[in-house]
């Protein structure tokens, strides 16, 4: 007998990079989610198995086993899993074996999230299969504990938003705060395939601010603004203005120097499709971008990405944080 549970994806809507710096950001959790299925073991093997990454190995006894695929990239993806089981077996007060199984369609290091909805799901799972009684509060923090093996020091955005869902608002001085969105945000995804690091786009930017503190000052101000802005949009309901700003908020992220040709690529044909706006999401220099349009535009939008080029899906707004599939 096992138990299944999933976590949801997250785009940044508006304000990445520009939150480094303490200014807010909006993030949605979307409705592409990864599923873990945890099953008990006669052993103490701690085993996983990772289908859509072609990865399996297992933990035991302080000793780590590939079966399956690259040693370092196992390591690396089953790691910040690992923590999140053993923090759940802490809690069970007893160490026993475990099988997890992953399975996930959300792109990987593409800044959707995928570490941290795996995680999440894990950590609900094993919780469920083990009756430990579990909060969402506890299940954030053991996520983003995990998160930090992934990213070292993470805002913590993706944790929040894979464990509790919806949409929020986030700032680096006084954290998050759910957003009340209830108009439906339906966007095409575009994935150009260039995987890249956060860390490395973020070193971007700094340096690009320490070179030109008051060029970059104001766009740290417009960023702001466009926040805000977009916040009364989504209120009123307006997809037009959330498209201009979705544009506007794009154009800043260029001049930050984290766009890139493949990215550009995306935007260009998502706009040129009859997208409201297009911009990228997250660190940018690759990964994803991301479209709003209609639902009478949405599949011309989403077929003008993919001869673009992107690996392309559409996804709405979902307010189901992590949760049990079933046992
Ligand atoms: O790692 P990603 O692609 O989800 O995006 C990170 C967002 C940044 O603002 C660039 C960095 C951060 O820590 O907030």
């Amino acid at each position: 007998m096992g138990v299944v549970a999933s976590a949801p994806a997250k785009v940044i809507l508006f304000g990445e990079h520009f939150v480094v710096y303490g200014e807010p950001a909006i993030v949605l959790a979307i409705d592409t989610r990864a599923y873990a299925k945890i099953e008990n073991r006669d052993d103490e093997r701690l085993c996983l198995h990772s289908s859509n990454l072609n990865l399996s190995a297992y933990f035991e006894d302080g000793t780590f086993k590939v079966e399956q695929g690259n040693t370092r990239e196992a390591r690396m993806k089953f790691e910040p899993i690992r923590l999140a089981a053993e923090r759940v077996l802490e809690m069970y007060g007893k160490h026993v074996g475990l099988n997890i199984e992953i399975n996930s369609t959300v792109p990987v290091a593409a800044g959707l999230g995928s570490s941290a909805a795996v995680v999440a799901a894990v950590t609900a799972a094993a919780a469920t299969l083990l009756s430990v009684k579990i909060s969402k509060q506890d299940i954030f923090q053991i996520t983003f504990e995990a998160e930090k093996i992934v990213h070292g020091t993470p805002s913590g955005i993706d944790p929040a938003i894979s464990t509790f869902g919806g949409a929020l608002l986030f700032q680096m001085d006084t954290g998050f705060k759910p957003l009340d969105v209830k108009m439906d945000i339906p966007l095409v995804i575009g994935d150009t395939g260039v995987e890249r690091l956060t860390r490395v786009q973020v070193e971007k930017v700094r340096q690009v601010r320490e070179k030109y503190p008051q060029v970059v000052e104001p766009m740290m101000f417009a960023a702001r603004e466009i926040v805000l802005r977009a916040i009364d949009a989504i209120k009123k309901n307006d997809m037009n203005t959330l498209g201009d700003l979705m544009n506007i908020n794009h154009a800043l992220l260029y001049g930050l120097g984290v766009s890139d040709e493949s990215l550009e690529w995306l935007i260009n044909a998502a706009r040129k499709a009859g997208a409201f706006g297009a911009k990228l999401t997250g660190a940018g220099g690759g990964g994803c971008m991301i479209a709003l349009a209609n639902d009478e535009r949405l599949e011309q939008v989403l077929e003008a990405m993919k001869r673009a080029g992107g690996r392309t899906f559409t996804a709405r707004k979902t307010d189901e944080g992590v949760r049990i599939e079933g046992a």
